[in-house]
């Protein structure tokens, strides 16, 4: 089984991802993180003409078995993502590990910003997380607290907001409701109740599909 969840930055995609990918007992890739390294691999070199010369070959030389999530958890690196994100080639580069990481045996659960669309468009379950930039914000802000680092809500905000417009323009990518996806917006619950409706969304979807199976044609 493969569960496609897409969503804007902080809408509770990750968690939701981690969480059913621990109850189905599948494997789990956030996407995010691989455009993260990739833009913290040029950070220093964001305004150099070469960028997607420098950012494709900084894709093609990944290791993604290697990335520290933790290590990419910073504003400025999520910003720099977003940038080289725009690069087709880039994506390209990082499509096949996508692809692969979801057709493993026993199925996966992959999340980002086109795994219903682009990277799993035939995944059994597609799920798309949203919630208020508001909302988003102050969790974002909340959970940098936690880790001890201070942020301005203000800010937050408004890099969730560039963020948010980068990546639904991005030409190159597939930011958008798949074909059959369910949308839950979180703006209203805590994550126990988001991870109830998703759980239910995937119960029913295997159901309807082991049930269209049996009956006869
Ligand atoms: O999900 P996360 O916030 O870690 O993603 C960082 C950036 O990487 C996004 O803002 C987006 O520009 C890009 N991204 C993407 N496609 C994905 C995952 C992330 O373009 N599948």
């Amino acid at each position: 089984m493969i569960i496609a969840i897409d969503g804007p930055a902080a809408s509770g995609k990750g968690t939701i991802a981690r969480a059913l990918a621990k109850h189905y007992g599948l494997a789990h890739l956030d996407t995010g993180l691989l455009y993260r390294a990739v833009g913290r691999a040029v950070l220093n070199q964001l305004e150099n003409d070469n960028l997607e010369q420098l950012a494709l070959k900084a894709a093609e030389e990944l290791d993604e078995s290697q990335i520290d999530g933790a290590a990419l958890d910073s504003t400025e690196i999520a910003m720099a993502a977003s940038k080289v994100a725009r690069f087709e080639p880039v994506r390209v580069a990082l499509r096949q590990y996508q692809r692969e990481f979801a057709d493993q045996p026993g199925g996966a659960v992959l999340d980002g910003r086109d795994i219903g669309t682009r990277i799993c468009p035939d995944a059994e379950t597609k799920l798309f997380i949203t919630a208020e930039p508001e909302v988003r914000a102050a969790r974002r802000v909340a959970q940098f607290k936690a880790q001890g680092i201070d942020t301005v809500y203000d800010e937050i905000l408004a890099q969730i907001v560039t963020r948010d417009k980068n990546d639904r323009q991005n030409p190159a990518g597939a930011f958008y409701l798949a074909d059959g996806a369910h949308l839950i917006d979180t703006s209203q619950l805590d994550i126990e109740a988001a991870l109830r409706q998703a759980i239910a969304i995937v119960d029913g979807t295997v159901e309807h599909k082991m049930g269209r199976g049996a009956s006869p044609k």
